[in-house]
């Protein structure tokens, strides 16, 4: 049993009552949706933020899904502190959180799954299998529990922010994306709930991420647009020092995620790479707006 410690702000455990106070709230209101896996910091709360200006009721969704972790990632020890969220959602004056447990999300007989076919072939994709197609299949249950009219999503998983705009067009879902900036660390790391996973040590080397992301930008600024050579550069960055294992650095298309060797249009330079074993992601978009 959760305790609930808040007047204001109500914590729903189960699928029915969400969407009958969603049905109710859509009576004369609109719902801001921020969905997330907990252990929030800045970045998560920047979300919420939004989400509150955009709309009238403001519901967080804390639920660490495991369809789309895969055999060998993180699920048992994903960090979570439920009270400690709670506090923080309070302070930011969210309406709802949605919590359920993961028998209320998959029944035993589960078997339905979105697969948002071609961009899961790219980037996070190629290593991480089925991960994608898990994220999609929960964001649409939520999407189902929760009737937002908004949703917000970090740009900090980039991937993730594209599968998600292209399965609400493609199954015409009713719901507004909103996409929302990175917020990052004072040194430029990306926040990120695995942050916590990293020694000291770990934390100081995963600075050459952010910093080869600034590198890049200030290349394309200065009017470079070969991606090999932008690649490379960021390359040498990670491997100032030993400890970065780089699982790739992509640069693609903004919309599609395939490769590309010349910046024309809008294109994402994207990291994945392990400090540790802490698998990090970071990118940053790289347009003529940049200039
Ligand atoms: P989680 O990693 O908890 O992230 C929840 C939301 O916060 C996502 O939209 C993510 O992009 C955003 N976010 C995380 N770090 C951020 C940062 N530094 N700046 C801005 N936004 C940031 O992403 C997930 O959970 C899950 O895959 C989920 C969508 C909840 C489905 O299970």
């Amino acid at each position: 049993m959760i305790a609930n410690h808040f007047t204001d702000m109500k914590i729903i455990r189960t699928v029915s009552e969400m969407q009958h106070h969603a049905d109710e709230l859509r009576k004369d209101k609109t719902i801001g949706f921020v969905p997330t896996m907990g252990y929030l910091h800045e970045g998560h709360l920047a979300l919420v933020k939004a989400a509150k200006i955009l709309a009238d009721v403001v519901v967080v969704s804390i639920f660490v899904n495991p369809i789309q972790f895969g055999p060998s990632e993180d699920l048992s020890r994903y960090p979570r502190d439920f009270e400690r969220d709670a506090k923080l959602l309070d302070e930011e004056k969210t309406d709802i959180i949605f919590y359920p447990d993961d028998g209320e999300m998959y029944e035993k007989a589960f078997s339905t799954y979105v697969e948002v076919k071609k961009l899961e072939d790219h980037l996070c994709g190629k290593t991480r299998a089925g991960h994608f197609t898990g994220v999609a299949t929960v964001v649409t249950k939520l999407f189902n529990i929760v009737k937002p009219h908004y949703a917000v999503f970090g740009q900090k998983d980039y991937q993730q922010l594209t599968v998600i705009e292209r399965m609400v067009r493609d199954l015409n879902q009713d719901v507004k994306i909103i996409p929302h900036p990175t917020i990052r660390e004072a040194d430029g790391l990306a926040m990120s709930s695995r942050n916590t996973y990293l020694s000291s040590e770990e934390r100081r080397k995963a600075l050459f991420i952010s910093a080869s992301l600034r590198k890049a930008e200030e290349m394309f600024s200065s009017g470079i647009r070969d991606a090999g050579e932008i690649r490379k550069a960021v390359n040498t960055i990670l491997h100032t020092e030993d400890g970065i294992d780089v699982e790739y650095i992509d640069i693609c298309d903004a919309m599609t995620l395939e490769d590309i060797s010349t910046l024309e249009k809008k294109a994402v330079l994207a990291i994945a790479c392990r400090v540790g074993k802490t698998r990090l992601i970071d990118n940053t978009i790289l347009t003529e707006a940049l200039q």
